[in-house]
């Protein structure tokens, strides 16, 4: 139990024995302003309201029966009939020795769950770019967290490898074979390669109807369009996974169920959907009509699930892969890590899955949206000629630009020390300010933002563990081991608090899926752990102070590590 739910506990205990209901709920808040306490509870006024009674009689009734000693130095009744908590030293000190011995500084769940996440998923036939940036970084910092709660996890790269697409680059490859054969050199800038046979596709009507032709072929299993696709994806794969390992992204070969995986399984859901009655034909294409998505004018908008010329759409395929992920992978939850674009696509999919019953009522379907990247200019971010920025260029100059930084700051550190930090800076700064921004907005990417020393950017942290861990190498600490932590002044106080807030806000961040919570926690420690450091010496108290401080300064520490490293970023010893 976290220290939230331990207080929530006993309170909504209190409640419910005075109120003669069961299960009352405290309602604890943490108080961000001290004269509030340091949680509140503010569960009483509700069940006063219930039970026709006055708040604060009621309150001081709740009171009377609660007995925090161990726990809280002070309950007060305030405001119309909110408890202020204040906690008692001696609990937190206990609290955090506890902590510190047991070297876990994150709360295993009781009830592990299997969650499958949807996450990067880019189309194949095209470079990967910024917009998938945003899925990658934040669905890896997702299973992190739910790996590290003690869930099971299942990683999903829904690659899109089948769409018509591939038909125009199977015919520019075939016309490329005959006439070049170094056709992994003209693979080597997919980019480049998809504009061609798009123009191509675009202008010459033959080109265009051999492509169309070949999507057919191909998704019938024609031998000579599989290789040709096979060679194509195989390229675009390894282009994707060196991004991966470059940004850190635990992604592997393994988790790779792409739109073609579901091919065999698309014109059994189409049957199935027939046979329950929930198919209508419409100009020759078979869709489902749901009653809550209508058009502006109210005509119902129809889910297309297989097209007049007989091909599958992408909801076909999400729909077999909702039904895969319930029977064979058996999920509880299943998070989609994908562009809020998609969001009505994702509404329409999950309510047919729902009426065929695809998924069992336990399972919740979750799309976890996020906003467009932009440029300084307002706009979707762009390179300068206003073509896709290719995620490759933009994560080698961060390193770049990184370590620039880090040489104006370290002029006389060797080089390999400052490319060594710079690698580590460049990317930490990239993922951070994706992650630090709540996925839901849109975003304006900004390099010097990203890479200040100040405010809620990775060089902060990144640079306060560095901070804190150089006290360690400080000879008057190098010996000391363990810690008996007790706490005293208000500063230490406050982050005794907030140290032991880590578990619950790991745990909030599982249940919404918004990593920016953990973000602003650690840029919160940070600051509460600097005002404690300037208020209360350490390394010039007495012994059993400075032992003392020296265990909040390596929870500290650990702390912030494990929080970058839930959100997929490393730490510096040195900085
Ligand atoms: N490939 C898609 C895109 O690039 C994203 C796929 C998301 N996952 C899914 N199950 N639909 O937009």
């Amino acid at each position: 139990m976290n220290l939230k739910q331990q207080l929530d506990s006993i309170i909504s205990a209190g409640i419910s024995e005075t109120a003669g209901i069961a299960d009352c709920k405290a309602l604890i808040n943490y108080a961000r302003d001290e004269k509030f306490g340091d949680y509140q509870a503010n569960g009483i006024m509700g069940v006063a309201k219930q039970l026709g009674k006055n708040p604060r009689e009621f309150g001081e009734q709740v009171l009377d029966t609660l007995d925090l000693s161990g726990i809280a130095e002070k309950l007060e009744l305030a405001g119309p009939g909110f408890i202020n908590i204040h906690l008692a030293n001696d609990f937190l000190s206990k609290a955090l020795n506890t902590l510190i011995a047991s070297g876990q500084l994150i709360q295993k769940t009781e009830k592990p769950q299997t969650v499958v996440v949807d996450y990067s998923s880019p189309n194949l036939a095209k470079e990967m770019h910024v917009g998938h940036m945003r899925g990658t970084i934040i669905g890896d910092a997702l299973v992190r967290i739910f790996e590290h709660l003690g869930h099971i996890v299942i990683r999903q790269n829904h690659f899109g490898d089948w769409g018509t697409q591939f038909g125009m680059l199977i015919t520019h490859m075939q016309d490329l074979h005959t006439a070049d054969t170094s056709l992994k050199n003209e693979l080597a800038d997919l980019e480049m390669f998809y504009r061609q046979a798009k123009e191509r596709f675009d202008s010459d009507a033959d080109f265009a109807n051999a492509s169309r032709e070949n999507v057919v072929k191909l998704q019938a299993g024609d031998a000579e369009c599989l290789a040709l696709w096979q060679e194509f994806i195989n390229i675009s794969m390894e282009h994707c996974e060196k991004l991966y390992t470059l940004l850190g992204i635990t992604l592997s070969s393994n988790d790779i169920r792409a739109e073609s995986f579901y091919n065999d399984k698309l014109a059994p859901v189409i049957a199935d959907l027939e046979t329950k009655g929930l198919l209508t034909e419409s100009d020759g294409a078979s869709c489902v009509f749901l009653e809550e998505f209508t058009s502006k004018d109210g005509t119902p908008l129809p889910v297309i699930v297989k097209k007049s010329d007989g091909g599958f759409l992408y909801a076909t395929t999400d729909l077999a892969a909702i039904q895969y992920r319930n029977e064979i992978l058996k999920a509880d939850r299943v998070l989609y890590v994908v562009d809020a674009r998609q969001s009505l696509h994702f509404q329409q999919v999950f309510k047919v899955a729902e009426l065929a019953a695809y998924k069992k009522q336990s399972c919740s379907l979750e799309h976890l949206s996020y906003g467009t990247m932009m440029g300084s200019d307002g706009k979707p971010f762009k390179t300068r000629s206003g073509g896709t920025v290719k995620l490759l260029d933009l994560v080698n100059e961060g390193v770049t630009r990184a370590h620039t930084l880090v040489a104006s700051k370290n002029p006389d550190m060797q080089d390999a020390e400052k490319q060594a930090i710079a690698d580590v800076v460049g990317i930490a700064a990239i993922k951070y300010f994706e992650l630090s921004k709540n996925r839901n907005s849109d975003y304006v990417f900004d390099w010097d933002t990203m890479l200040s020393f100040e405010g809620n950017t990775a060089p902060y942290l990144l640079y306060a563990y560095a901070r804190i861990r150089s006290i360690f190498r400080k000879e008057e600490a190098a010996n000391i081991d363990s810690f008996d932590i007790t706490v005293n002044e208000k500063e230490e106080k406050a982050l005794a608090i907030k140290l032991l807030q880590f578990t619950e806000t790991v745990e909030q961040v599982a249940q919404d899926c918004f990593p920016n919570q953990l973000c602003l926690y650690l840029y919160e420690l940070a600051g509460i752990y600097m005002r404690f450091y300037e208020a209360c010496p350490v390394l010039k108290a007495q012994p059993a102070v400075k032992n003392s401080r020296l265990g909040l300064c390596q929870l500290t520490a650990l702390t912030i590590r494990e929080g970058l490293n839930l959100l997929g970023i490393d730490t510096l010893e040195k900085m």
